[in-house]
Parts: C-alpha cells; sequence; structure tokens
C-alpha cells in the first residue's frame, strides 16, 4: 500500500481511538465507543500488515491468528467478576512486547543513523524496556493477586523505599553505561541486569500493595501498559503505536486519579504501598463490632419494599456474583407500577472493576436515569423509606468514616444508616474485599436479609407477584 494511503489509515484509526474513549465514558454512548475503538483497531491491523513487506507477512498471520481465536475464547468466556484479572494479565503481554521489541531492534539490523538519531534512539530502547519490564512484573502480580493465588496482604519488607531508591539509581546507573556503550555486545549487558531490576522493582511495588488498593493498582498498570506501547511505537517508528499508547497511558492516569478520589487516598500513597498495615492499623481485637442481629425474610422484606415511598438500591460485589440483576430489574418495575420511587446508588469502586455496577444494571435495561453517583445521591439517605444494600459491604460501611484507625478510614462510603430502614442481602457475616468488619450490620435500624442474592430476590419477586 502507498505510505499516504497508511498514513491516512492511521489517522483515521487515531480519530477513533479517540472517539471510543469519549463514548465510553458515558453509559448511553459506551455501545457505540465500543464499535469505534473496534473499527479503528481494523483498520490499524489492515493498515499495518499492508505496509509491511510481503515476506513479513506469514510471520503477522502466525502471530495474529492464534490470538485472535486465543483472545475471542477468553474474552467470551471470562466472568464479569474475573475481568480485573484478565485486564492485568494482558497488560503483562504490552508490558512483555515492550521489552521484546527493545531487544530485538537493539541486537537486530538497524539503517543508517546520525549520532544524534542514534542517542535518541538508544534513550528510547532503554526507557521502553525498563517501563515495559516493571509493566510485565507488576501485572503478574496483580493477576495473582486478583485471582487469590497470592495474599491480598501488602508485603512490608523493612527498609523498602531505600530497596526501591538504591534499585532505581543503580538502574540510572546502568542506563548511564548502556548509553556510553561502544557497541550492541558490550550493551547489551547494562540492558539485561536493567531489564532484570525493574522486572524486580515490578514485583516489589505491587506486592507492597493492599488489596484495598487494588482498583487504583489495576488502572495504573493500565497506564503504564500505555506508555509501554507508546514506548514501543518509538523504537518501531510506527506513529498510531506511539498515538495509541499514548491514550492508553493517559486515559489510565486519569481513571487512576478518578479511583484514588473515590477511595479517598492520595496517589503517592497507594504507591508507597502498605495500605492495611500503615495507613492505617487494624482495628485492635476488641474493637470488632458486636452486638444483636435482626434478620428479615424474603416476604417480609417484600412488603417493606412494596409499603415504602422511597427506596435507594446500593448494588455491590455480591449482585454481581450471584447474577441477580435481571430478577431485580422486575422488583424494580413492580415497585415502580406501585407508586414507588426507586434509585440506585453507584459507588465509584462497588464491584471489582471501574463501571461493573452500571454494565451489570444496564445488562438488565435498568434506565439510567435512576442510576445515579455517589456524590449526586448521598444526600438522600434521610429522605429515604428504605436503603436497599444487595451484596456490598466495604462502600456502605460506617467505620471508613467514623473509625480513624479503620483500615479503610478515608474512604468516601454511601450514607446508608441514614435511610429510615436498612435492609442488607449477603449470604453471611463475612467481611467484604477490604476484610473489614461492618458496624452497620448491628444497627438498630439495618435488618439482614441472608441468602444469595438471586435466590432471594427471586423469592422476593414471587411474593410481590403473589
Ligand atoms: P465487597 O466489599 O467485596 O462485599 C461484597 C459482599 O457481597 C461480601 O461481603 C459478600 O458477603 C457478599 N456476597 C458475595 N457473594 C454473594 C452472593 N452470591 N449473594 C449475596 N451476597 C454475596 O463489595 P463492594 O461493597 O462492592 O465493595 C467493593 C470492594 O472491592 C471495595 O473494597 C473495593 O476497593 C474493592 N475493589 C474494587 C475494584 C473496583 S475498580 N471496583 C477493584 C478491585 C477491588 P457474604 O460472603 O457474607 O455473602
Amino acid at each position: 500500500m502507498q505510505q499516504s494511503l497508511i498514513t491516512i489509515a492511521y489517522i483515521a484509526a487515531s480519530a477513533l481511538f479517540i472517539l471510543s474513549l469519549g463514548g465510553l465514558s458515558r453509559q448511553e454512548t459506551a455501545r457505540r465507543g465500543n464499535w469505534y475503538g473496534i473499527i479503528g483497531m481494523v483498520i490499524a491491523l489492515v493498515a499495518t500488515g499492508a505496509a509491511m513487506n510481503v515476506g513479513g507477512l506469514p510471520v503477522l498471520a502466525a502471530a495474529l491468528v492464534p490470538g485472535l481465536i486465543i483472545g475471542a475464547i477468553l474474552a467470551s468466556r471470562v466472568q464479569m467478576t474475573s475481568m480485573p484479572e484478565l485486564v492485568a494479565i494482558l497488560h503483562s503481554f504490552v508490558g512483555l512486547a515492550a521489552v521484546l521489541v527493545g531487544f530485538a531492534t537493539y541486537i537486530g539490523p538497524h539503517a543508517q543513523m546520525t549520532a544524534a538519531e542514534k542517542n535518541l534512539h538508544t534513550a528510547e530502547i532503554f526507557i521502553g524496556i525498563c517501563i515495559g519490564s516493571i509493566t510485565f512484573t507488576g501485572s503478574v502480580i496483580a493477576f495473582l493477586k486478583l485471582r487469590g493465588s497470592l495474599s491480598g496482604k501488602p508485603l512490608i519488607i523493612p527498609a523498602r523505599h531505600m530497596i526501591n531508591l538504591i534499585m532505581l539509581l543503580v538502574t540510572i546507573g546502568l542506563g548511564v553505561a548502556f548509553f556510553m556503550a561502544p557497541n550492541e555486545a558490550t550493551g547489551q549487558w547494562p540492558l539485561l541486569i536493567a531489564t532484570v531490576l525493574t522486572g524486580i522493582l515490578g514485583v516489589h511495588f505491587i506486592m507492597a500493595i493492599g488489596g484495598a488498593d487494588m482498583p487504583v493498582v489495576v488502572s495504573m498498570l493500565n497506564s503504564y501498559s500505555g506508555w509501554a506501547a507508546a514506548a514501543a511505537g518509538f523504537m518501531l517508528s510506527n506513529d498510531l503505536l506511539i498515538i495509541t499508547g499514548a491514550l492508553v497511558g493517559s486515559s489510565g492516569a486519569i481513571l487512576s486519579y478518578i479511583m484514588c478520589k473515590g477511595m479517598n487516598r492520595s496517589f503517592v500513597s497507594v504507591m508507597l504501598g502498605g495500605f492495611g498495615t500503615e495507613g492505617g492499623a487494624p482495628a485492635a481485637a476488641g474493637s470488632a463490632p458486636a452486638g444483636e442481629v435482626h434478620s428479615v425474610d424474603a416476604e417480609s422484606a417484600a412488603a417493606m419494599l412494596q409499603q415504602s415511598k422511597k427506596v435507594i438500591i446500593i448494588p455491590g460485589y455480591g449482585l454481581a456474583v450471584a447474577q441477580a440483576q435481571h430478577s431485580l430489574a422486575e422488583v424494580v418495575k413492580i415497585l415502580k407500577e406501585g407508586g414507588t420511587e426507586v434509585k440506585f446508588a453507584i459507588h465509584p469502586v462497588a464491584g471489582r472493576l471501574p463501571g461493573h455496577m452500571n454494565v451489570l444494571l444496564a445488562e438488565a435495561n435498568i434506565p439510567y436515569d435512576i442510576v445515579f453517583e455517589m456524590d449526586e445521591i448521598n444526600n438522600e439517605f434521610p429522605s429515604t423509606d428504605v436503603a436497599w444494600v444487595i451484596g456490598a459491604n466495604d462502600i456502605v460501611n460506617p467505620s471508613a468514616l467514623d473509625d480513624p484507625a479503620s483500615p479503610i478510614a478515608g474512604m468516601p462510603v454511601l450514607h446508608v444508616w441514614e435511610a429510615r430502614d436498612v435492609i442488607v442481602m449477603k449470604r453471611g457475616m463475612a467481611s467484604g474485599y477490604a476484610g473489614v468488619d461492618n458496624p452497620l450490620f448491628y444497627n438498630e435500624n439495618t435488618l439482614m436479609l441472608f441468602g444469595d442474592a438471586k435466590k432471594v430476590v427471586d423469592e422476593i419477586l414471587t411474593a410481590m407477584r403473589n
């Protein structure tokens, strides 16, 4: 294909990626945004294939076809609740790709360059490989933590900040040695050592971050993977890869900021790690909430809901696990037909990935205009008859506000306890993702409705229909 056509295709793909990000930022336009992204990626792949030498095409096909098949199978099989793991492992591939591209570019044959071009190229290779290596190992650790194969507890080794600093300084030193190396045979050693060192840094960084901060880590690694892709784009002189990488890198950084805000954590404190050990002391043994738990059955809960003027539903991770959203949509319909005002309150880190609850509710065709973000609805609880918590825990934990010693102290939460009554639906008294007890369950105005969310919502539905 002619170079000018390829340039046009790359510009079109870049524009589609920008439109895609714009579309994905709102629920109403998310599907369209997804399509823009898909079309942009197809254009990018075709144009990149067309730009290659014919001899390279079989290699491209040999990499692309199995990749497409494996990707399609994995994506169609993955449960929504396992999405963060999938995203984490995909980020690791981007990091690994940047490392491999870096070494291939360094060792492989390259065109004649001026001294300035060569310096720039050397810097691109070193920075690209280091970012790629941190992204690769960090994402693998995040994947293992999210899967539960590694403990979610932060690993705190003594003088860890000092160790990180030393590793960083040694990496910079290796960068200088790499830059000064007279030829590839000499230069490959500092490059190799820096790759291993930044890989260890990636492991150490993510091991030190506690489970409750994982939302920020996933979006941060998303950002890193973008910068790794952009670095690979520089090494390969591929403008589209640079643009796409920069888009992913900056949108991931913005998402990390939003997540930090949602959890009232500073980005630096998340990165320094140790949340749950140093950021807030674990609750002392004697301070665990205790008292009497009042429970309710599905039939009485159904009656309570139907007699209410205003109900706010708070969905959480348990709703996603139980896949109760479709039955819930039926319940909402009946309540609205009976004259009850129903709203949904969405916490920014509810579930296990950004926008998790919005996707679930959209799947069940729950109208967008009754779904509200935490900040929009938090002051409505005092005028609410029933706050109905379904499979949520950390996001409605009052100790985040009341107990400065709590590991989740400072995290903004939904003030459900301000409603006249609270119904909490979950299977037992287990704690949530952050592993923190929840005093809400012992409040005078809280009724616990025990059972799997899907089973119990179905029972409520049957009771309402009868
Ligand atoms: P969690 O605090 O994890 O609580 C979910 C509750 O659902 C659990 O206490 C569990 O109690 C209950 N549950 C599980 N399966 C259920 C089922 N089948 N039926 C009914 N209940 C069920 O969830 P949350 O309130 O949504 O808070 C999210 C947490 O995840 C936050 O700590 C957040 O930081 C973290 N996180 C979020 C993200 C993002 S980006 N959203 C990513 C990673 C981590 P039982 O076992 O007693 O039923």
